[in-house]
C-alpha cells in the first residue's frame, strides 16, 4: 500500500532543496507565479529542465496557455517572497520588480530577488498523479550574485555563503 500523504510529505521534507519561483503570463498578459521546490535539471544537450505543478495551480493553467515560463532561483533574503508566491493571493506581483523574458514570451524575470534564472519554452507535459510535469527547453538564462534560499523540514534558511556571479 502506498505511503499516506502526511508521511510522504515528511519524508520528502527531509531532503533539503533550493526554492524557485516559476513565473509566466496568462493569455491576457497578466503575470502569474508560484513557489516550488520540485525543480530538476534534466539534460545538457539539449538543455532541458523539469518542474512539477499541482493540477489545481492557477500558474499551471496560465502556463499551459502561453507555453513558456521562467524559473527564478530565489535569493536567501527573499523568504517573504517565497511565502507570498506560495499563497493564493490575487496580486502576488504588487511591489515586485520584474522584466519580461525575451526568450520566454514575456514571462517575468525576478532579477532583483534571484541568484539565477532560466528562460524556458514548454516542450512536453506529462500527467503525474495530482501534478503535471513540465519538461521545457532552456532558451536563455543568467547567473546573478548572492546566496540562495534553501528549504528543509518546512523551514527556510540561507545558504551559508554568498558568491559573486562567475564570468561566463
Ligand atoms: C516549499 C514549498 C514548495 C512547494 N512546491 C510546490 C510544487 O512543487 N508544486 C506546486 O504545484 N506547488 C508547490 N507549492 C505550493 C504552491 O506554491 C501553492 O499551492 C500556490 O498557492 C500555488 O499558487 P497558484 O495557484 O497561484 O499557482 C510549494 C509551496 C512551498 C511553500
Amino acid at each position: 500500500m502506498p505511503l499516506d500523504a502526511a508521511a510522504f510529505r515528511s519524508v520528502m521534507g527531509a531532503f533539503p532543496t533550493g526554492i524557485v519561483i516559476v513565473t509566466t503570463l496568462d493569455g491576457t498578459g497578466v503575470p502569474k507565479g508560484l513557489t516550488t521546490q520540485s525543480f530538476i535539471s534534466v539534460s545538457t544537450g539539449p538543455p532541458l529542465l523539469l518542474v512539477s505543478l499541482a493540477k489545481t495551480s492557477r500558474t499551471l493553467r496560465a502556463l499551459l496557455s502561453t507555453r513558456a515560463f521562467v524559473v527564478n532561483f530565489l535569493a536567501a533574503d527573499r523568504g517573504d517572497l517565497a511565502t507570498r508566491f506560495a499563497s493564493k493571493d490575487e496580486d502576488k506581483f504588487t511591489g515586485v520588480a520584474w522584466r519580461p523574458a525575451a526568450s520566454a514570451k514575456g514571462a517575468p524575470i525576478l532579477a532583483d530577488d534571484s541568484v539565477a534564472y532560466a528562460e524556458c519554452v514548454l516542450s512536453r507535459e506529462i500527467d503525474a498523479g495530482d501534478h503535471t510535469l513540465l519538461l521545457a527547453s532552456v532558451e536563455d538564462g543568467a547567473v546573478l550574485s548572492g546566496a540562495p534560499l534553501m528549504y528543509y523540514r518546512r523551514t527556510y534558511a540561507a545558504w551559508p555563503e554568498e558568491r559573486d556571479a562567475p564570468a561566463l
